[in-house]
C-alpha cells in the first residue's frame, strides 16, 4: 500500500523540526531513528518537507534503483562556487561524462602509484615532531592531507606556491561550509568580509591552476611525469565520443578533488588517533602488528595486504565518526520507495551516522571495537548499505580506494613511531557535524616517541 501520510517526531507551527534540528543533528537524527519506523518525515520550515531513511534497503532504492527520480539536495549548490560543474556538483548526463573521464585516474593501479609521496609527505610532517610536544592533531591532519593532495594533483611541478594554494582551499573550504550553514544567503555580490577574502582566494586558484594547464597544454612532455592527476584529467577522453576536458572543465574537477578529497580524510585521521589514545588495548594490538610487519621501517604499498588489524581500525573509525554523516536527495519526480509516496522537491536523509549505530546491524554500537570487521564476515552479513561511510550508486565517493590507502599510509607511519595521548585537562572530545564530521574545538595531542 503506497502511504502520503508518514509519521514523524512533532514540531512548531512554523519552524517544524528545523531547530530541534539545528540544536544537535546528529543526536535528533538517532533518536528520530530509534522512534520511527523505516521512514520518518520531519518539516525544516513551513513547507520544506524532509524524511528520515532508516532501512538500508531502502537507501539502496535511493542511491541505486531509483536514483533517477532524485538530485543532490539544495545545500550543495553553494559548493559550486568553488567547484562549478565538477563531478561532485552536476547532474545527470554531464555527471555521467564527467564520473567517465574522471574514473580511469582513481582506479587502484594509478591511485597505487602516489603511495610513496603519501609516506614522504608523512616523514615531512614528522620531521617537525618533538618528543613530548603538544600538538594540534586536527590542524597536522588537514595540511598534510592538503600538501598530499596538491602533490597527487600537480606531481613536483608546483614550486614554492603550495602555501597560497592551501590558504586559498582552506578559504573556499570555509566559505562554502559558512554558506550552507548559515540562515541567509547574502549573495556573493555584495562586498562582505567574508565575500571578499573568499573571491580573493578563487583568484589565486583561478591564477595557479590555469598557468599550470596552460604549461602541460603546450608543453605536454617537460611538464611533470604524467603521473600526477592533472596530467591524467589533461589526456582523459570519453570511450563514447572520443572528446575530452576544456580547460575550464579541468579547473571545475581540480577544485572538486581539493573540495572533497582532503578534509574527509583529515577527519578520518583525526577520529582514529582519538579512538586510538581512548582504547590502549587496541592501541597496543595496532603496535604489535605494525611492528611485526614493519619492523620499524616506513611503510610501502606491499605492505597494506598485510596490515588486517590496522584496516579494521579505520573501519571501526568510520563506523563511529563518518567524515560524511548524512546524504541529501530531492525528489525530482513523484517517487514511491518502501511504500512511500514522495513529490517533487521533498527532501530525504540518510545518515551515515544514524545507521552506523543502529542495534539491529551492530552489537554494543556506542562501543570502538576493530575486531567486528575482522575477516569481512560483518561487511558480507549486514546489508550493504547498513554500512556506506562512501555512499553508494552511480555517486559513490570517487576517492575510495585513494582514501583507504591514504588513511592506512598515514596511521602506519605515524603509529609506528609515536603514541599520541589527548593532552591534559582536554575539553571532552564531540562531534561536531558541519559539512563533515569533525572533533569540535578541535584535538590537542601529546606526541611521544614510542
Ligand atoms: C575518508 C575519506 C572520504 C570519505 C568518508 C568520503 C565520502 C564520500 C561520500 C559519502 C561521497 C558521496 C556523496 C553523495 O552521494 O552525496 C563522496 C563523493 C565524492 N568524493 Fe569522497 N570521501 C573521502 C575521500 C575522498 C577523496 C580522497 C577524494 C579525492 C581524491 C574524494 C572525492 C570525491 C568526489 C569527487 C565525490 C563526488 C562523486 C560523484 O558525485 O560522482 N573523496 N565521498
Amino acid at each position: 500500500m503506497v502511504t502520503t501520510k508518514t509519521p514523524g517526531p512533532k514540531g512548531l507551527l512554523i519552524t517544524g523540526n528545523l531547530l530541534a534540528f539545528r540544536k544537535d543533528p546528529l543526536g535528533f537524527l538517532l533518536k528520530t531513528q530509534q522512534e520511527f519506523g523505516d521512514v520518518a518525515h520531519m518539516r525544516f520550515g513551513p513547507a520544506r518537507h524532509m524524511y528520515l531513511i532508516n532501512d538500508p534497503d531502502l537507501i539502496k532504492e535511493v542511491l541505486m534503483t531509483k536514483q533517477k527520480s532524485f538530485q543532490k539536495a539544495k545545500g550543495l549548490q553553494t559548493a559550486k562556487a568553488v567547484v562549478g560543474e565538477g563531478v561532485l556538483t552536476s547532474e545527470g548526463e554531464a555527471h555521467l561524462r564527467q564520473r567517465r573521464l574522471m574514473q580511469p585516474s582513481f582506479r587502484k593501479d594509478r591511485v597505487s602509484k602516489y603511495a610513496d609521496s603519501m609516506v614522504e609527505l608523512t616523514d615531512d610532517l614528522l620531521a617537525g615532531w618533538k618528543d613530548h610536544q603538544e600538538r594540534s592533531i586536527t590542524d597536522d591532519m588537514m595540511e598534510l592531507t592538503l600538501n598530499i593532495i596538491t602533490r597527487t594533483m600537480f606531481g613536483t611541478s608546483l614550486k614554492g606556491g603550495l602555501h597560497d594554494i592551501g590558504h586559498a582551499v582552506e578559504v573556499g573550504m570555509k566559505y562554502v561550509s559558512n554558506k550552507a550553514s548559515s540562515i541567509f544567503d547574502i549573495p556573493e555580490s555584495i562586498p562582505t568580509k567574508s565575500n571578499l577574502e573568499f573571491k580573493q582566494a578563487a583568484k589565486t586558484l583561478d591564477d595557479v591552476i590555469y598557468r599550470i594547464i596552460e604549461e602541460r597544454r603546450n608543453n605536454p612532455n617537460t611538464n611533470g611525469t604524467g603521473d600526477d592527476l592533472l596530467s591524467m584529467l589533461l589526456a582523459a577522453k570519453d570511450e563514447e565520443d572520443g572528446t575530452g576536458m576544456t580547460d575550464q572543465q579541468v579547473r571545475d574537477e581540480v577544485m572538486t578533488i581539493f573540495l572533497a578529497g582532503h578534509e574527509t580524510t583529515a577527519n578520518t585521521l583525526a577520529w582514529t588517533w582519538y579512538l586510538l589514545s581512548s582504547h590502549p588495548e587496541v592501541e597496543h594490538k595496532l603496535w604489535q602488528e605494525l611492528d611485526q610487519v614493519l619492523g620499524g621501517r616506513k611503510p610501502t604499498i606491499d605492505d597494506l595486504g598485510k596490515l588486517d588489524y590496522l584496516h579494521q581500525v579505520i573501519w571501526e573509525s568510520m563506523r563511529l565518526y563518518p567524515a560524511v554523516w548524512v546524504i541529501n536527495r530531492e525528489a525530482t519526480e513523484e517517487v514511491e520507495i518502501g511504500g512511500h509516496l514522495f513529490k517533487p522537491g521533498d527532501t530525504l536523509m540518510m545518515s551515515q551516522f544514524a545507521m552506523h549505530r543502529n542495534p539491529k546491524y551492530y552489537d554494543h554500537p556506542e562501543q570502538f571495537i576493530p575486531e567486528r570487521f575482522a575477516g569481512g564476515e560483518l561487511l558480507k552479513r549486514i546489508p550493504q548499505f547498513a554500512y556506506f561511510p562512501f555512499g553508494g550508486g552511480p555517486r559513490v565517493c570517487i576517492g575510495n580506494n585513494f582514501a583507504l590507502m591514504e588513511a592506512a599510509l598515514i596511521l602506519a607511519t605515524i603509529g609506528s613511531r609515536y603514541k599520541l595521548s589527548l593532552a591534559p585537562n582536554h575539553p571532552e572530545v564531540e562531534p561536531e557535524p558541519l559539512v563533515t564530521l569533525r572533533p569540535k574545538l578541535g584535538l590537542k595531542m601529546i606526541v611521544a616517541a614510542r
